[in-house]
């Protein structure tokens, strides 16, 4: 079944390139983002995972560990790591789980025998401090992914976990956000001391409260 937003992101024991793990154990107490690979040795794959190691830190800034995964088992998975240093200028630095049997893939739906009754498709979690699903995304194996967009959704996702705000298209860190309309007017002063803008009876802007 489909997991959704909110469920709890199954967990799993697998091997990876940086040993056995526990999913849950190894995601701590902060936030995690899992994606997945159609297979190991392919040009859009590379790319990706070469470019997620280049983000690793700027994931880290933000409390969030991120992890890959491939059918493709552990031995297949090193040798290529060699490759995606070498092409993409870079070093892995991050855990590539090998799902052989095909059980993680399973557990988050990752293969849609419509795309491709083997390989999986291109699938995002961003996962939560409790372990509670807080995005997911699902890209055909044709498109490579913007790992820019998950640094920018985990922003956001941590932003309106501490203030009563949302943040309105396009949003970068550091912009304007939304009051939520929960939020009465005459609630706005105390809660929101930097201002606020008062476009439609439901549409109110506010500078972001944690800047
Ligand atoms: C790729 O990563 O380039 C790829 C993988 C599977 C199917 C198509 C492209």
């Amino acid at each position: 079944m489909a997991l959704r937003l909110g469920d709890e992101a199954p967990n799993f024991t697998a091997d990876t390139t940086e040993g056995r793990i526990n999913f849950h154990e190894w995601l701590g107490n902060g936030w995690g983002v899992l994606f997945s690979h159609p297979a190991d040795y392919t040009p859009v794959c590379t790319t990706e995972l070469g470019a997620v190691a280049k983000l690793k830190e700027k994931f880290a800034q933000r409390n969030c560990k991120v992890i890959a995964i491939s059918v493709d088992p552990i031995d297949s998975h090193k040798g290529w790591v060699n490759d995606i240093n070498e092409t993409q200028n870079t070093s892995v630095n991050f855990p590539i789980i090998a799902d052989p049997r095909r059980e993680v893939a399973a557990a988050y739906d990752m293969i849609h025998p419509n795309a491709d009754t083997t390989a999986t498709v291109r699938s995002v979690f961003i996962i939560g401090p409790d372990k509670k699903i807080k995005l997911t995304l699902t890209y055909p194996a044709s498109t490579g992914r913007n790992f820019m967009e998950l640094l920018r959704v985990l922003d956001s996702l941590q932003l309106t976990a501490k203030f009563k705000v949302a943040t309105p298209a396009d949003w970068q860190d550091g912009q304007d956000c939304i009051i939520v309309t929960a939020v009465k007017d005459e609630e706005i002063p105390a809660q929101f001391p930097k201002g606020h803008r008062k476009v439609k009876p439901y549409l109110r802007y506010t500078p972001q409260p944690n800047k």
